[in-house]
């Protein structure tokens, strides 16, 4: 089974074929990504209208790229996947419009996908771990805490009630002067600096369940710059290492906490997955590593390449799928919001 995947929700151009290998693995025959960052760096964050029409003008090369690198043809393909949200709908619907005219022309069977159960899954193609299994997904757009049951069958254990883990960082580094994105930055800046130095607050530490606020860190942050203002370099690097070390707090109370709310539902996790760009940070990393060994827990962090946003994920969601009989329709509409647990979508208005 050969899958081909389009992912186009945000500032990431991407397009992969993956394959089932025999032992039920995914095979990644190709994985290319085309970043916009460069076209954004000058807002200092995602641009809706300049994301869409990059995604017009590289689409199509990126796909005949895809193909060409996996050394298959169009007609060999099982299924074409595109996803249809939750993102800047501006280009949501041009890659779901360009996997579903592809279906159109070639016959194919179509899955429309959830960006986020892209995310969820990623960990079954790397590691080919079993259900159910505990996911924290952090990135820019997304903070989640999630009981992965099965396709199409999640449980939101926890979401923040309003910035995402990875905006925090990105806000964090647009106020201390360093380029976007800032999550990077501000890691090799809190390499250099004192986690002690500053004492900021950390937002909904032992609360119960496991939701997330970042905002109030975020603004705790800025008075904290503006008081000490002008900024030396060793005070943005002491900024941002104790920025860090609330952040690592936070996050590894609140996987706690959503801990507790799986295993009283739904068992012993088979592992804990990290997914998202922030998941790329070395300090939250080694902290997820001492919390999984005390709580003997498997900790599975794809590499960046696949935690980031790209194609692979697209294509192995279809292929998850596609070997289920889940297809989907073309009329199958771009879906700016689309959460995983349906059930959740009430409890907050926060970034689902
Ligand atoms: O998953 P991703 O590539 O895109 C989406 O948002 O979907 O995540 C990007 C986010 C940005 O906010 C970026 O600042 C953050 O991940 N990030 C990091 C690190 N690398 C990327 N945050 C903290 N530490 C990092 N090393
Ligand atoms: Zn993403």
């Amino acid at each position: 089974m050969r899958v081909l995947g389009i992912e186009t929700t945000c500032d990431e151009t991407a397009a992969s074929v993956v394959g089932l290998s025999a032992s039920g693995h995914g095979d990644i025959l190709s994985n290319e990504v085309m970043s916009q960052i460069a076209e954004h760096a000058a807002y200092g964050g995602v641009v809706p209208e300049i994301a869409a029409r990059a995604h017009v003008e590289v689409l199509d090369r990126l796909v005949e790229r895809a193909l060409r690198v996996a050394d298959v043809k169009l007609k060999n393909l099982d299924g074409i996947a595109a996803a249809a949200g939750p993102g800047l709908i501006g280009g949501v619907i041009v890659g779901l419009t360009f996997g579903k005219a592809l279906a159109l022309a070639t016959g194919k069977p179509f899955i429309a996908v959830n960006h986020l159960e892209a995310h969820a899954l990623t960990a079954r193609l790397t590691d080919g771990i079993e259900f159910p299994y505990l996911l924290l997904l952090v990135s820019g757009g997304h903070t989640q805490l999630v009981s992965v049951r099965g396709v199409g069958d999640y449980r939101r254990l926890g979401t923040t009630i309003d910035d995402a883990m990875g905006e925090a960082f990105d806000k964090v580094a647009k106020m201390l002067g360093l380029p976007y994105p800032g999550g990077p930055q501000v890691e090799k800046e809190a390499m250099q600096g004192d986690p002690l130095r500053f004492n900021f607050p950390r937002p909904m530490l032992r609360r119960p369940g496991a939701d997330f606020s970042l905002s109030g860190l975020k603004t705790a942050v800025r008075l904290e710059a503006e008081r000490i203002a002008p900024l030396r370099p060793i005070d943005i690097a002491d900024i941002c290492a104790s920025f860090q070390a609330a952040v690592v707090d936070v996050i590894v109370d609140r996987v706690r906490g959503a801990l507790r709310a799986f295993r009283a539902e739904d068992g012993h996790p088979t592992a804990l997955v990290v997914a998202g760009g922030v998941a790329a940070n070395g300090a939250i990393r080694r902290a997820l590593t001492r919390f999984a060994g005390e709580s003997g827990l498997r900790l599975i962090v794809p590499p960046v390449a696949l935690c980031t946003d790209n194609g692979a994920m697209i294509a192995w969601t279809g292929i998850e799928r596609l070997r289920l009989g889940m297809t989907d329709d073309l009329t199958f509409a771009a879906r700016p919001r689309w959460p995983l647990d349906v059930n959740a979508e009430r409890v907050h208005n926060g970034k689902a």
